[in-house]
């Protein structure tokens, strides 16, 4: 019998599952994934990207009304299309405010119109990830200039990124522990921002002298955090002591009562 339910139980949320799943699906994804060729690309790289993992869709970037088939794409609903290439920047920028100021003034950014890399020649419009400094490499670097300048921005960058990455982990452990480190987070949550910018004005200079001033941030959070494991050293050293005391005074206890009972039956 329970066997039964069981079965109609799983039956129902496999038959729910996708209906779920489309309910939650705009207008533009529906018709879009039904489009032949560059219409309906789109979607399943959307689909596996950042974006769309925080909730980002067609209609955040192209504008447009995701909820009505008719009006989807009129403009007066705010409908912008998909941007020319040197209009690249200003559309993603909307967002990514930060890097847009660092991007513009850099030597991409004033190259623009001379064939300057632009957010999607490195993060592509609609598979966007994560990024990391694995972004910089020969292959897709060389395409348009030679490597050298950008490895020596990578080197400089590489330090810092890998001293951040360890210092969050450091975090970590210590708010496991129990203490509190929402402050020095948040520290270096910033920090981070600022830091994962710098790439985007692509001038070796600059670039050395901003990380040079993030390192030295993380300097005084390192401080920081050293002063937390000194205290935590501390207390590991004087719980030892405590703990060696009343061992000594248990093995006091047991030689005196001993020595009582020897005396007791002698
Ligand atoms: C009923 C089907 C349908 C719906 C709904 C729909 N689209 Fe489209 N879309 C199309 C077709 C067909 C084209 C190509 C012809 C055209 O440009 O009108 C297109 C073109 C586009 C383009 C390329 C335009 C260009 O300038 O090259 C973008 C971007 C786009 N749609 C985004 C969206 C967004 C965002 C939504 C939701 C707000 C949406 N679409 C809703 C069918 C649809
Ligand atoms: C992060 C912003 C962003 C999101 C989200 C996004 N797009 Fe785009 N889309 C772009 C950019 C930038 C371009 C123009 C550059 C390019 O073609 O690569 C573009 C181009 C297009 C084009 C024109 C393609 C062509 O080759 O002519 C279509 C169609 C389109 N997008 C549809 C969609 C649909 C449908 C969705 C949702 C599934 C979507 N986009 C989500 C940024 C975005
Ligand atoms: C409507 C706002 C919006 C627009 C427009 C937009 N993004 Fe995003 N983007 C986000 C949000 C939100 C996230 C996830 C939060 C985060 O990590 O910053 C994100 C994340 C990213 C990330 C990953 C960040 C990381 O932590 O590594 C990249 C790269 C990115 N976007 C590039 C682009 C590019 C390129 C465009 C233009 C084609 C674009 N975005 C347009 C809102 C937007
Ligand atoms: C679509 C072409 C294109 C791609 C791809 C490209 N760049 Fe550039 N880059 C340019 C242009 C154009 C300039 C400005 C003129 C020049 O120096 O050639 C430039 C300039 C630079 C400069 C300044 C050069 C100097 O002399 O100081 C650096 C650094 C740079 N790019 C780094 C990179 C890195 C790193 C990548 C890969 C992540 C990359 N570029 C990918 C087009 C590109
Ligand atoms: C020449 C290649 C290139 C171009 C052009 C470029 N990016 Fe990036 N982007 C990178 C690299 C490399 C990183 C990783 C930098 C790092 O880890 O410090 C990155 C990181 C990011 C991040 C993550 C920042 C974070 O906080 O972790 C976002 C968001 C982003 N880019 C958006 C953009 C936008 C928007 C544009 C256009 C205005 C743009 N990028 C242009 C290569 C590029």
């Amino acid at each position: 019998m329970s066997c039964v339910v069981f079965r109609s139980v799983v039956l129902v949320i496999l038959l729910w599952c996708p209906v779920v799943a489309f309910a939650a699906d705009t207008v533009c994804v529906e018709c879009h994934s039904g489009q032949p060729g560059a219409l309906g690309e789109p979607v399943a790289a959307w689909r596996s990207s950042v974006h769309a993992a925080k909730g980002i869709s067609c209609h955040d970037c192209h504008g447009g009304d995701p909820t009505n088939f008719a009006l989807a794409m009129s403009p007066e609903r705010g409908f912008i299309g998909a941007p020319e290439y040197d209009a690249v920047p200003a559309f993603c920028g909307r967002c990514h405010v930060g890097v847009l100021d660092a991007y513009l003034p850099g030597m991409h950014g004033q190259a623009l119109d001379a064939g300057g890399a632009q957010c999607v020649i490195c993060h592509g419009s609609h598979s966007v990830q994560k990024a990391g400094l694995e972004l910089i490499n020969e292959n897709d670097c060389s395409r348009c200039h030679d490597y050298d300048r950008a490895l020596e921005i990578k080197e400089s960058l590489t330090g810092v990124d890998t001293r951040i990455k360890a210092m969050d982990h450091d975090l970590e452990r210590l708010h496991r522990l129990g203490f509190a480190t929402d402050s020095l987070a948040s520290g270096l949550f910033n920090l981070r921002n600022q830091f994962h910018r710098i790439f985007h004005g692509v001038d070796v200079e600059r670039v050395r002298q901003e990380s040079g001033g993030v390192q030295t941030e993380l300097d005084q959070l390192a401080s920081a955090v050293e002063v937390i494991d000194d205290t935590l050293a501390q207390r590991k050293l004087w719980g030892s002591i405590v703990i060696a005391l009343f061992v000594l005074a248990g093995v006091v206890l047991v030689l005196v009562r001993k020595t009582y009972e020897e005396e007791e039956q002698g």
